[in-house]
């Protein structure tokens, strides 16, 4: 059981409610069985499990990374991506 001082200081609220900033973003590459995440638009996602986008092999979209700039598909596509929270 946490006291309350611990529970307010952990940002990880629920599952899907992460709020991450770039810095902590930085540490989701992959490495070293790390989970994969890449945020778009102020949203994270983990594309762990998602052999087309983990690995850096999909057109430079790179784990750990905000690639906002290189998206190039319709908002749909990411509705099929798991949502790990917010990027601050
Ligand atoms: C920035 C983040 C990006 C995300 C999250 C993303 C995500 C995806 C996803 C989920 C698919 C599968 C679509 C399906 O199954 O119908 C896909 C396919 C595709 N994407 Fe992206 N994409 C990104 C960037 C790019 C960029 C920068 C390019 C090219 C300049 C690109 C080119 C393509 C192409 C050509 C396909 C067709 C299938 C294939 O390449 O195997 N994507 N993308």
């Amino acid at each position: 059981m946490s006291d309350a001082a611990t529970r307010c200081a952990n940002k990880t609220h629920d599952e899907g409610h992460k709020v991450l900033t770039q810095a902590e973003l930085r540490g989701y590459d992959g490495t070293d069985g790390a989970p994969e995440y890449i945020a778009i638009h102020g949203i994270v996602y983990d594309i762990t499990n998602v052999n087309l986008l983990k690995g850096g092999k999909h057109h430079g979209v790179a784990s750990g990374c905000d690639v906002s700039e290189l998206f190039v598909h319709n908002q749909a596509i990411l509705n099929r991506l798991k949502v790990v929270g917010k990027l601050v």
